[in-house]
């Protein structure tokens, strides 16, 4: 969710299920705005100059150099606990308003640590207590996954892995490789992700989306993913096509965000429909809401209305999605169990 000027979307009224949402791009503008005031972020302090840095613009290169560039900016905010209780507090609310009924939100204790040298231990509590006080209070479930780059050092992942392993019992759920696919292997990161998992995190990477059909193999078979952030390249490669689907591979798809980084060139061209057609598990996010500058109900519009997917097979993904989550089996069932319900599915 942008901001408040972003206008209802009429497919606010189904319920929905997030699985791919970065903290770090979620944050509303206004609330920059009054960081930046309030802490004197070298960043320009009208809406208008602070949205280009921030949020991907009409004339913006399409490019996933340009996508990541608004990351760099973005890690200016980060100044005080209040700030990293605020941000997540308002991407619990703004997901809740959007009729989010579970939101699997990933966050990247680096870059949240970055700004003054908080701890990673601290930022990590303070998103924990931070998520849960806001589930609670505007009535959605949250899980929460710790994200790391593959551009930034394997030392520094290494010790969010192991954090992220400590704070499982808190509902931190998952680890996720995420950050620059098409300049930096994964190699570096195999170990540690083998042993997350095997410590009982759940792994979902980033993969396919600025690198090859090849780095979705690389993520099924050697960091453990259960699901693939992205993935829409797997189709370039017959037989990673028919290994994810016979894993049984959740793929996250994030339709505006791969438009706007340039994996796709045309929005309606978008591989979505023919993934489904391969009876591939796809489900629909947005990534980087205020980035992107869309909401969950957005995608829904756009899955259905340019990439004609029918409701029916979009109120699958609702379910599906749920199924995919990394909640434990029991709270799991029941989120199942309500949506299945609902939705008359
Ligand atoms: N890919 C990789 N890293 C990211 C993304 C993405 O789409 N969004 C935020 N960090
Ligand atoms: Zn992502």
């Amino acid at each position: 969710m942008a901001d408040d000027t972003t206008p209802l979307n009429k497919y606010i009224t189904l319920p929905k299920v997030e699985l791919h949402r970065h903290l770090e791009g979620s944050l509303r503008l206004s609330t920059m705005l009054d960081i930046a005031r309030k802490h004197g972020v070298t960043v320009p302090v009208s809406m208008l100059n602070l949205s280009g840095l921030v949020q991907v613009q009409d004339k913006d290169p399409l490019t996933f150099s340009n996508f990541l560039e608004k990351f760099k900016t973005l890690r200016l905010f980060y100044k005080s606990p209040d700030v990293i209780h605020r941000v997540t507090r308002e991407a619990v609310e703004d997901a809740a308003r959007d009729n989010v009924r579970y939101l699997e939100l990933r966050f990247t204790p680096v870059a949240l640590s970055r700004a003054e040298g908080f701890p990673l231990h601290d930022v990590m509590d303070w998103v924990i207590t931070s998520a849960g006080e806001a589930a609670k209070d505007f009535n959605i479930k949250v899980g929460l996954i710790a994200s790391v780059n593959r551009h930034e050092s394997p030392e520094l992942a290494e010790q969010v892995a192991w954090l992220a392993v400590e704070h499982q019992k808190r509902g931190l759920r998952g680890l996720d490789l995420a950050g620059n696919e098409a300049e930096f292997k994964s190699a570096p990161f195999h170990e540690i992700f083998k042993e997350a998992k095997g410590s009982g995190l759940r792994v979902t990477i980033h993969a396919g989306e600025w690198g090859p059909a090849e780095n979705v193999r690389d993520a099924i078979e050697n960091l453990g993913a259960e699901r693939i952030g992205h993935g829409v390249r797997v189709l370039e490669d017959e037989s990673i096509t028919a290994l994810a689907k016979e894993r049984g591979t959740t793929f996250e798809v994030c339709v505006t965000s791969n438009f706007q980084s340039g994996v796709v060139n045309e929005l309606e061209k978008h591989p979505l429909p023919r993934m489904l057609e391969k009876g591939l598990k796809v489900t629909i996010n947005t990534d980087d809401p205020s980035v992107s500058r869309i909401t969950l109900s957005n995608e829904v519009q756009l899955t259905h209305e340019k990439l004609n997917v029918s409701m029916d097979t979009l109120k699958k993904s609702v379910i599906l999605a749920a199924e995919s989550s990394f909640l434990p089996e029991a709270e799991k069932g029941e989120l199942v169990r309500s949506l299945k319900s609902e939705l008359a599915v």
